[in-house]
Protein backbone atom coordinates (compact mmCIF):
# COMPACT_ATOMS: atom_id res chain seq x y z
CA UNK A 1 0.00 0.00 0.00
CA UNK A 2 1.18 3.51 -0.74
CA UNK A 3 0.19 7.14 -0.08
CA UNK A 4 1.30 10.69 -0.33
CA UNK A 5 2.72 11.70 2.10
CA UNK A 6 5.36 14.23 4.01
CA UNK A 7 9.01 13.56 3.32
CA UNK A 8 10.49 16.34 5.38
CA UNK A 9 9.73 19.45 6.48
CA UNK A 10 11.52 23.18 6.62
CA UNK A 11 11.24 26.75 7.77
CA UNK A 12 12.88 30.32 7.40
CA UNK A 13 12.28 32.88 10.15
CA UNK A 14 13.62 36.36 9.73
CA UNK A 15 16.24 37.20 12.49
CA UNK A 16 14.83 40.86 13.13
CA UNK A 17 12.52 40.40 16.52
CA UNK A 18 9.78 42.73 17.36
CA UNK A 19 8.68 42.41 20.67
CA UNK A 20 5.05 43.91 22.05
CA UNK A 21 7.47 46.49 24.38
CA UNK A 22 8.50 47.71 20.54
CA UNK A 23 4.84 47.71 19.60
CA UNK A 24 4.14 49.73 22.74
CA UNK A 25 6.45 52.58 21.62
CA UNK A 26 5.06 52.99 18.06
CA UNK A 27 1.12 52.63 18.32
CA UNK A 28 -1.39 52.71 21.60
CA UNK A 29 -1.15 49.46 22.86
CA UNK A 30 0.38 47.45 25.56
CA UNK A 31 1.53 44.47 26.48
CA UNK A 32 -0.80 42.89 28.17
CA UNK A 33 -3.40 43.34 26.00
CA UNK A 34 -1.63 41.91 23.30
CA UNK A 35 -1.14 39.29 25.27
CA UNK A 36 -4.45 38.70 26.59
CA UNK A 37 -6.16 39.27 23.64
CA UNK A 38 -4.27 37.30 21.41
CA UNK A 39 -1.33 35.20 23.13
CA UNK A 40 1.17 36.81 20.82
CA UNK A 41 5.36 38.40 22.76
CA UNK A 42 6.70 38.81 19.51
CA UNK A 43 7.34 38.20 16.44
CA UNK A 44 9.55 38.67 13.06
CA UNK A 45 10.13 41.16 10.68
CA UNK A 46 11.85 40.60 7.43
CA UNK A 47 14.36 43.41 6.22
CA UNK A 48 13.80 45.63 3.63
CA UNK A 49 15.98 43.46 1.03
CA UNK A 50 14.52 40.29 2.50
CA UNK A 51 11.66 39.04 0.33
CA UNK A 52 9.28 36.83 0.32
CA UNK A 53 10.81 34.55 -2.36
CA UNK A 54 14.08 34.63 -0.37
CA UNK A 55 12.44 33.50 2.98
CA UNK A 56 10.90 30.93 0.42
CA UNK A 57 13.98 29.84 -0.51
CA UNK A 58 15.32 29.58 2.80
CA UNK A 59 12.67 27.36 3.76
CA UNK A 60 12.99 25.32 0.77
CA UNK A 61 16.83 24.55 0.93
CA UNK A 62 16.31 23.22 4.71
CA UNK A 63 13.47 20.83 3.85
CA UNK A 64 15.31 19.06 0.40
CA UNK A 65 18.36 18.72 3.02
CA UNK A 66 16.00 17.15 5.76
CA UNK A 67 15.07 14.97 2.86
CA UNK A 68 18.20 14.34 1.27
CA UNK A 69 17.28 15.84 -2.37
CA UNK A 70 18.76 18.16 -4.70
CA UNK A 71 16.33 20.70 -6.31
CA UNK A 72 17.10 18.55 -9.76
CA UNK A 73 15.43 15.92 -8.58
CA UNK A 74 12.12 18.15 -7.80
CA UNK A 75 8.99 17.56 -10.38
CA UNK A 76 6.30 20.41 -8.93
CA UNK A 77 7.17 23.82 -6.85
CA UNK A 78 3.83 25.38 -5.25
CA UNK A 79 3.84 28.37 -3.06
CA UNK A 80 1.51 29.68 -1.03
CA UNK A 81 1.40 33.26 -0.38
CA UNK A 82 -0.97 36.59 -0.85
CA UNK A 83 2.52 38.64 -0.42
CA UNK A 84 5.06 37.62 -3.72
CA UNK A 85 8.17 40.03 -4.21
CA UNK A 86 5.61 41.37 -7.37
CA UNK A 87 3.03 40.30 -9.87
CA UNK A 88 5.31 38.04 -11.23
CA UNK A 89 7.20 36.19 -12.38
CA UNK A 90 5.88 33.46 -9.59
CA UNK A 91 7.76 33.00 -6.22
CA UNK A 92 7.84 29.80 -7.05
CA UNK A 93 9.42 30.66 -10.55
CA UNK A 94 12.06 32.36 -8.10
CA UNK A 95 12.27 29.63 -5.33
CA UNK A 96 13.31 27.27 -8.61
CA UNK A 97 16.04 29.43 -9.38
CA UNK A 98 17.08 29.63 -6.00
CA UNK A 99 17.04 26.01 -5.62
CA UNK A 100 18.43 25.16 -9.11
CA UNK A 101 15.06 22.76 -9.36
CA UNK A 102 15.35 22.70 -12.96
CA UNK A 103 13.37 19.88 -14.06
CA UNK A 104 9.61 21.45 -11.83
CA UNK A 105 6.77 23.00 -12.86
CA UNK A 106 6.46 26.09 -10.67
CA UNK A 107 3.42 28.23 -9.54
CA UNK A 108 2.07 30.21 -7.04
CA UNK A 109 -1.29 29.48 -5.35
CA UNK A 110 -3.80 32.60 -3.60
CA UNK A 111 -5.35 31.30 -0.37
CA UNK A 112 -4.16 33.77 2.39
CA UNK A 113 -3.79 31.84 5.86
CA UNK A 114 -5.20 28.80 4.47
CA UNK A 115 -2.65 28.57 1.34
CA UNK A 116 0.02 25.95 2.75
CA UNK A 117 -2.98 23.15 2.57
CA UNK A 118 -4.78 24.62 -0.45
CA UNK A 119 -0.86 24.08 -2.09
CA UNK A 120 -0.70 20.63 0.09
CA UNK A 121 -3.81 19.43 -1.26
CA UNK A 122 -3.38 20.70 -4.79
CA UNK A 123 0.12 18.96 -5.18
CA UNK A 124 -1.19 15.53 -3.97
CA UNK A 125 -3.40 15.52 -6.39
CA UNK A 126 -0.42 16.15 -9.24
CA UNK A 127 1.43 12.97 -7.43
CA UNK A 128 -1.53 10.66 -7.27
CA UNK A 129 -2.71 11.59 -10.57
CA UNK A 130 0.77 9.97 -11.95
CA UNK A 131 1.63 13.24 -13.85
CA UNK A 132 4.83 14.02 -10.94
CA UNK A 133 6.79 11.86 -8.26
CA UNK A 134 7.24 14.14 -5.74
CA UNK A 135 6.22 18.25 -5.19
CA UNK A 136 7.91 21.09 -2.69
CA UNK A 137 5.24 23.13 -1.13
CA UNK A 138 6.30 26.02 0.35
CA UNK A 139 3.80 28.58 2.85
CA UNK A 140 6.43 32.22 2.79
CA UNK A 141 4.52 35.44 3.88
CA UNK A 142 5.76 38.89 4.28
CA UNK A 143 2.72 41.18 5.70
CA UNK A 144 5.21 43.61 7.05
CA UNK A 145 4.86 44.93 4.11
CA UNK A 146 1.26 45.20 3.32
CA UNK A 147 0.14 46.83 7.42
CA UNK A 148 -0.45 49.92 8.04
CA UNK A 149 2.28 50.86 10.87
CA UNK A 150 -0.41 53.38 12.35
CA UNK A 151 -3.59 50.81 13.32
CA UNK A 152 -3.04 49.17 15.95
CA UNK A 153 -5.38 46.50 15.46
CA UNK A 154 -3.32 44.85 12.50
CA UNK A 155 -0.17 45.93 13.00
CA UNK A 156 0.57 44.08 16.89
CA UNK A 157 -0.98 40.83 15.14
CA UNK A 158 1.31 39.82 11.96
CA UNK A 159 4.54 38.55 11.55
CA UNK A 160 7.06 37.31 8.59
CA UNK A 161 8.45 33.68 7.79
CA UNK A 162 8.11 30.54 5.74
CA UNK A 163 7.90 26.50 5.97
CA UNK A 164 7.82 24.10 3.51
CA UNK A 165 7.44 19.94 2.78
CA UNK A 166 8.61 18.08 0.36
CA UNK A 167 5.42 15.51 -0.66
CA UNK A 168 6.29 11.90 -2.65
CA UNK A 169 4.72 8.87 -1.92
CA UNK A 170 5.42 6.90 1.54
CA UNK A 171 4.86 2.87 1.93
CA UNK A 172 2.16 1.11 4.51
CA UNK A 173 -0.60 3.18 5.73
CA UNK A 174 1.03 6.42 6.14
CA UNK A 175 0.76 10.03 4.40
CA UNK A 176 -2.06 12.73 4.13
CA UNK A 177 -5.08 10.33 4.57
CA UNK A 178 -7.57 12.59 4.16
CA UNK A 179 -7.91 16.53 2.98
CA UNK A 180 -10.53 19.37 3.10
CA UNK A 181 -10.75 22.67 1.15
CA UNK A 182 -13.43 25.12 1.10
CA UNK A 183 -14.26 28.37 0.48
CA UNK A 184 -16.87 31.29 1.35
CA UNK A 185 -16.40 34.32 -0.91
CA UNK A 186 -19.33 35.78 0.17
CA UNK A 187 -17.39 37.10 3.46
CA UNK A 188 -14.78 38.48 0.97
CA UNK A 189 -15.32 41.99 3.10
CA UNK A 190 -14.06 40.76 6.13
CA UNK A 191 -10.78 40.92 5.20
CA UNK A 192 -9.00 42.48 2.74
CA UNK A 193 -6.16 44.48 1.27
CA UNK A 194 -7.40 48.09 0.98
CA UNK A 195 -4.98 48.90 -1.96
CA UNK A 196 -1.01 47.90 -2.59
CA UNK A 197 1.07 50.57 -1.80
CA UNK A 198 3.37 49.40 0.83
CA UNK A 199 4.53 51.23 3.76
CA UNK A 200 7.64 49.88 5.01
CA UNK A 201 7.80 49.57 9.21
CA UNK A 202 10.05 52.02 9.35
CA UNK A 203 8.48 54.51 8.04
CA UNK A 204 5.85 53.88 10.91
CA UNK A 205 5.36 58.08 11.60
CA UNK A 206 5.05 59.58 8.61
CA UNK A 207 1.58 61.65 8.63
CA UNK A 208 0.10 59.58 6.02
CA UNK A 209 -2.15 57.02 6.67
CA UNK A 210 -2.21 54.14 4.13
CA UNK A 211 -4.58 51.62 4.73
CA UNK A 212 -3.62 48.31 3.83
CA UNK A 213 -4.93 44.94 5.51
CA UNK A 214 -8.87 45.98 6.63
CA UNK A 215 -9.68 43.48 9.06
CA UNK A 216 -13.21 42.55 10.61
CA UNK A 217 -11.39 40.65 13.40
CA UNK A 218 -15.02 39.82 15.62
CA UNK A 219 -16.64 38.84 12.72
CA UNK A 220 -13.35 36.72 11.61
CA UNK A 221 -12.95 35.46 14.82
CA UNK A 222 -16.14 33.47 15.01
CA UNK A 223 -15.80 32.15 12.01
CA UNK A 224 -12.45 30.84 12.19
CA UNK A 225 -13.43 29.05 15.05
CA UNK A 226 -16.75 27.70 13.60
CA UNK A 227 -14.98 26.43 10.25
CA UNK A 228 -11.76 25.06 11.88
CA UNK A 229 -13.74 23.00 14.34
CA UNK A 230 -15.81 21.88 11.77
CA UNK A 231 -12.57 21.17 9.20
CA UNK A 232 -10.80 19.03 12.27
CA UNK A 233 -13.98 16.91 12.56
CA UNK A 234 -14.70 16.45 8.54
CA UNK A 235 -10.85 15.42 8.00
CA UNK A 236 -11.24 12.74 11.12
CA UNK A 237 -14.70 11.22 9.77
CA UNK A 238 -12.95 10.90 6.17
CA UNK A 239 -9.79 8.97 7.30
CA UNK A 240 -11.82 7.08 9.30
CA UNK A 241 -9.91 8.16 12.51
CA UNK A 242 -11.58 8.48 15.56
CA UNK A 243 -10.77 12.15 17.22
CA UNK A 244 -9.37 10.32 20.60
CA UNK A 245 -6.66 9.00 18.33
CA UNK A 246 -5.42 12.57 17.02
CA UNK A 247 -2.16 12.99 18.84
CA UNK A 248 -1.31 16.61 17.73
CA UNK A 249 -3.60 19.22 16.25
CA UNK A 250 -1.01 22.05 14.53
CA UNK A 251 -3.54 25.04 13.66
CA UNK A 252 -3.07 28.13 12.14
CA UNK A 253 -2.06 30.86 14.00
CA UNK A 254 -4.10 33.71 14.62
CA UNK A 255 -4.74 33.68 17.93
CA UNK A 256 -4.44 31.74 21.31
CA UNK A 257 -7.97 32.44 21.83
CA UNK A 258 -8.66 31.02 18.83
CA UNK A 259 -7.35 27.97 19.04
CA UNK A 260 -8.79 27.81 22.76
CA UNK A 261 -12.59 27.74 21.15
CA UNK A 262 -11.51 25.40 18.42
CA UNK A 263 -10.35 22.86 21.34
CA UNK A 264 -13.59 23.15 22.83
CA UNK A 265 -15.93 23.47 19.93
CA UNK A 266 -14.27 20.55 18.29
CA UNK A 267 -13.85 18.38 21.72
CA UNK A 268 -10.21 17.70 21.47
CA UNK A 269 -7.93 18.58 24.73
CA UNK A 270 -5.92 22.12 23.97
CA UNK A 271 -3.05 20.42 25.36
CA UNK A 272 -3.19 18.39 21.87
CA UNK A 273 -2.76 21.54 19.75
CA UNK A 274 0.02 22.87 19.71
CA UNK A 275 0.90 26.68 19.71
CA UNK A 276 3.63 28.80 18.83
CA UNK A 277 1.90 32.42 18.07
CA UNK A 278 3.88 33.74 21.02
CA UNK A 279 7.13 34.16 19.20
CA UNK A 280 5.85 34.56 15.69
CA UNK A 281 2.28 36.17 15.28
CA UNK A 282 0.21 35.14 12.77
CA UNK A 283 2.70 34.86 9.59
CA UNK A 284 -0.33 34.28 7.22
CA UNK A 285 0.19 31.14 4.89
CA UNK A 286 3.54 30.17 6.76
CA UNK A 287 2.07 29.83 10.49
CA UNK A 288 0.86 26.30 9.92
CA UNK A 289 3.90 24.93 7.72
CA UNK A 290 6.13 26.56 10.76
CA UNK A 291 4.06 25.18 13.57
CA UNK A 292 4.21 21.72 11.71
CA UNK A 293 8.26 22.07 11.60
CA UNK A 294 8.56 22.94 15.15
CA UNK A 295 6.54 20.41 16.29
CA UNK A 296 8.22 17.96 14.52
CA UNK A 297 11.84 19.22 15.96
CA UNK A 298 10.47 19.28 19.70
CA UNK A 299 9.08 15.84 19.04
CA UNK A 300 5.31 16.16 19.34
CA UNK A 301 4.91 14.32 16.35
CA UNK A 302 6.26 10.76 16.13
CA UNK A 303 5.94 8.12 13.70
CA UNK A 304 2.84 6.48 13.09
CA UNK A 305 0.75 9.85 15.40
CA UNK A 306 -2.38 11.01 13.76
CA UNK A 307 -1.93 14.75 12.96
CA UNK A 308 -4.37 17.11 11.93
CA UNK A 309 -3.64 20.56 10.06
CA UNK A 310 -6.35 22.98 10.16
CA UNK A 311 -6.13 26.63 8.85
CA UNK A 312 -8.61 29.60 8.08
CA UNK A 313 -7.91 32.94 6.18
CA UNK A 314 -9.01 35.81 4.34
CA UNK A 315 -11.50 34.85 1.23
CA UNK A 316 -12.66 33.41 3.63
CA UNK A 317 -10.69 29.93 3.13
CA UNK A 318 -10.52 26.97 5.50
CA UNK A 319 -8.52 23.66 5.20
CA UNK A 320 -7.73 21.00 6.97
CA UNK A 321 -6.32 17.20 6.70
CA UNK A 322 -5.28 14.36 8.52
CA UNK A 323 -1.86 13.11 7.93
CA UNK A 324 -0.69 9.94 9.68
CA UNK A 325 3.39 10.27 10.29
O1 LIG B 1 -5.37 34.94 10.04
C1 LIG B 1 -6.45 35.59 9.42
C2 LIG B 1 -7.65 35.50 10.23
N1 LIG B 1 -7.59 36.42 11.33
C3 LIG B 1 -8.32 36.19 12.38
O2 LIG B 1 -8.97 35.18 12.46
C4 LIG B 1 -8.35 37.22 13.48
C5 LIG B 1 -9.60 37.03 14.31
N2 LIG B 1 -9.83 38.09 15.25
C6 LIG B 1 -9.10 38.27 16.39
O3 LIG B 1 -8.16 37.54 16.63
C7 LIG B 1 -9.53 39.34 17.36
O4 LIG B 1 -10.80 39.83 17.00
C8 LIG B 1 -8.52 40.52 17.45
C9 LIG B 1 -7.25 40.06 18.13
C10 LIG B 1 -8.21 41.05 16.08
C11 LIG B 1 -9.11 41.66 18.29
O5 LIG B 1 -9.48 41.18 19.56
P1 LIG B 1 -10.91 41.53 20.17
O6 LIG B 1 -10.97 40.94 21.50
O7 LIG B 1 -11.93 41.09 19.16
O8 LIG B 1 -10.85 43.08 20.30
P2 LIG B 1 -11.76 44.20 19.62
O9 LIG B 1 -11.44 44.34 18.18
O10 LIG B 1 -13.17 43.96 20.01
O11 LIG B 1 -11.26 45.49 20.39
C12 LIG B 1 -11.48 45.66 21.79
C13 LIG B 1 -10.90 46.99 22.21
C14 LIG B 1 -11.33 48.14 21.34
O12 LIG B 1 -11.48 49.27 22.17
P3 LIG B 1 -12.93 49.76 22.66
O13 LIG B 1 -13.70 50.04 21.42
O14 LIG B 1 -13.49 48.58 23.42
O15 LIG B 1 -12.63 50.94 23.48
C15 LIG B 1 -10.16 48.36 20.42
O16 LIG B 1 -10.07 49.68 19.95
O17 LIG B 1 -9.47 46.94 22.12
C16 LIG B 1 -9.00 48.03 21.33
N3 LIG B 1 -7.81 47.60 20.62
C17 LIG B 1 -6.58 47.69 21.17
N4 LIG B 1 -6.16 48.14 22.36
C18 LIG B 1 -4.84 48.08 22.61
C19 LIG B 1 -7.71 47.05 19.39
N5 LIG B 1 -6.42 46.79 19.11
C20 LIG B 1 -5.71 47.17 20.19
C21 LIG B 1 -4.35 47.15 20.52
N6 LIG B 1 -3.96 47.59 21.73
N7 LIG B 1 -3.41 46.66 19.68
Amino acid sequence: MKNVGILSVGHYLPSRKLTNLDLEKMVETSDEWIVTRTGIKERRIASQDELTSDMASGAAREALKNAEMDGEEIELIIIATTSPDSNFPSVACKVQKAINAKNAAAFDVSAACSGYLYAMTTAKQYILSGMFKNALVVAADKFSNLLDWNDRGTCVLFGDGAGACVLGWVRGNHGILSDHIHAQGKHDEMMYVDHEEPVPLDQTHQKMRKPHIIMHGQELFKEAVTSMAEGAGIVAKKAGVKLEDVKCVVPHQANDRIISAVAKKAGIPKEKFFINIHKYGNTSAAAVAIALYEAVQEGRIKKNDNVILVTFGAGLVSAANLVRW
